[in-house]
């Protein structure tokens, strides 16, 4: 199944939450994340899917003929931006990944670098995208929480009553080419003694036109 799983073509479906399966199939999914599960924050992004657009990451059932596995999902998001006002010119479109999650079952499977890739190309494309879009853009926790022994930052995870991640997402999404332009407080999360913490986040961002540039 693995095997098969990492060969496999996989796909990103638009997420339909007036569909009324579907909108469980999401609160189920953002449950198991913990974050974002909220019946209030799903309605949300229900009334503003033109903003944000929300996909499933799908692989073929291949012991059924039943429809796709829906392993995760991922958004793309027209507003808001995140880069700093200097940062692109007027006719220069950012969009944003967020919510972005991989059931534990199908994770290092490699379908969330091809969910981002696919997530890439679908930002230069309407209806989805804009043929102007230069960046895509997302925070990410930093990886001081993974490598600085202080105790706000690896201190955290005892705090909070959770393991040490085994990775940073942070490295991850540089090993696709986007790089941090800052590291700013973002997300407010309560310690097991009720301690507030606040979790700092890089923002990052990836050129789509570098990529195309050739030296010389
Ligand atoms: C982040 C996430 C989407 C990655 O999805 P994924 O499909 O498991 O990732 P991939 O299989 O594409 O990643 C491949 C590489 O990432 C690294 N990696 C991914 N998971 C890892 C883990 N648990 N431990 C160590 N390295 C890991 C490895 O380098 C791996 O390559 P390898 O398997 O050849 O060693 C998934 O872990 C997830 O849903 N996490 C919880 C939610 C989250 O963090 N979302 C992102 C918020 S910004």
């Amino acid at each position: 199944m693995e095997s098969e799983l990492l060969s496999s073509k996989c796909n990103l479906e638009p997420v339909d939450l007036h569909d009324e399966a579907q909108f469980r199939e999401l609160r189920r999914q953002r449950t198991i994340c913990g974050w974002d599960f909220d019946p209030h924050t799903l309605q949300k992004w229900r009334d503003n899917n033109h903003l944000k657009k929300l996909f499933w990451i799908t692989v073929p059932n291949t012991n059924t003929n039943e429809a796709s596995i829906r392993t995760g999902h991922i958004s793309l998001n027209k507003l808001p931006g995140l880069l700093e006002p200097d940062m692109a010119k007027e006719n220069e479109v950012e969009i944003s990944i967020s919510s972005f999650f991989i059931l534990p079952e199908y994770r290092r499977l490699r379908l969330g670098k091809r969910a981002v890739k696919m997530l890439e190309q679908l930002a230069v494309t309407e209806p989805f995208g804009d043929s102007c879009c230069r960046y895509i853009t997302l925070t990410a926790l930093s990886k001081r929480y993974i490598y600085d022994e202080a105790p706000e930052w690896r201190g955290i995870w005892q705090r909070l009553g959770e393991p040490l991640p085994s990775f940073s997402i942070q490295e991850w999404y540089e090993s696709l080419g986007y790089v941090s332009w800052k590291v700013e407080p973002l997300y407010a999360e309560t310690a097991m003694d009720g301690e507030p913490i606040t979790l700092w986040e890089a923002f990052m961002k990836k050129d789509l036109r570098e990529k195309n540039r050739r030296p010389g």
